[in-house]
């Protein structure tokens, strides 16, 4: 493993992770890796194949039938990891409700999460990376060179999660909120804080005070004095 030019980005459950990750690396000129999509990819193959998300084993045996490569998307200087399958871009049927329905079977499975050790190492590989997910910093990159920790709680997760879907009644924050619970009890096990990690608690700041805090904590981190103390402006990317 190799995490020198990682920043590893860790939470629960929409806790903003993504996003965070997505504009944090557009603002260094870092590649941006969602770890999650590695889990999402053996679901979907799992769907795809008849096999049980509770067969690990199986599971594990098919991480070699998926490919993520990073490519800028349009208009964006941060390379975004997309996943293929069989030279097929299958990305955004990664976030379909089927998926979602058995995501977290799959990432429990101990055979499936030792499989993924090797090809989330490799699809840095010694790059300048913004990696979100929920056990980099602990266990893909133990040697991040950054790791934060977002918090939130769970009632201003679920009201970002049904304003994200365009539907803030309280009906819908109230199922957002049962969901973000019950997914914060499957995913206890892996959902762990390393303990070096700073926590970020996002509870009333935007998305772009959350960056601005990490930047300066990477800009710190990294040496790179350029920004030190600075206030807006064009920062320059990570070398
Ligand atoms: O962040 P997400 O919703 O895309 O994650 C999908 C599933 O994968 C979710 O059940 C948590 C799990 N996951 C994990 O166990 N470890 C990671 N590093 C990333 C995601």
């Amino acid at each position: 493993m190799n995490g020198t030019r990682v920043i590893a980005v860790d939470g629960p459950a929409a806790s903003g992770k993504s996003t965070v990750a997505r504009r944090l690396a557009e603002r260094l000129g870092a590649l941006v890796l969602d770890t999650g999509l590695f889990y999402r990819a053996l679901a979907w193959l799992a769907l795809q194949r008849g096999i049980s998300p509770d067969d690990g084993e199986r599971l594990a045996a098919l991480v070699d039938a998926f490919h993520v490569v990073a490519e800028p998307l349009p208009g964006q200087r941060a390379r975004t990891a997309r996943v293929l399958v069989g030279g097929r871009d299958v990305t955004s049927e990664l976030h379909l409700p089927v998926v979602d329905r058995i995501v977290s079977r799959v990432a429990r499975q101990q055979f499936v999460r030792t499989a993924l050790l090797e090809p989330q190492r490799r699809a840095v590989s010694g790059e300048w990376a913004v990696v979100a997910g929920r056990d980099v910093g602990t266990t893909v990159f133990p040697d991040a060179v950054v790791k934060v920790y977002l918090v939130a709680s769970p009632e201003e997760r679920a009201r970002r999660r049904a304003e994200q879907r365009g539907q803030a009644t309280p009906e819908q924050i109230a199922r957002e909120l049962a969901d973000i619970l019950e997914r914060d009890r499957t995913d206890a096990r892996q959902s762990v804080r390393a303990p070096d990690a700073v926590v970020v608690d996002t509870d009333g700041l935007s998305v772009e005070q959350v960056v601005d805090s990490i930047e300066r904590l990477v800009r710190v981190r990294t040496g790179d004095s350029s920004t030190r103390g600075s206030a807006g402006g064009v920062r320059p990317p990570l070398a």
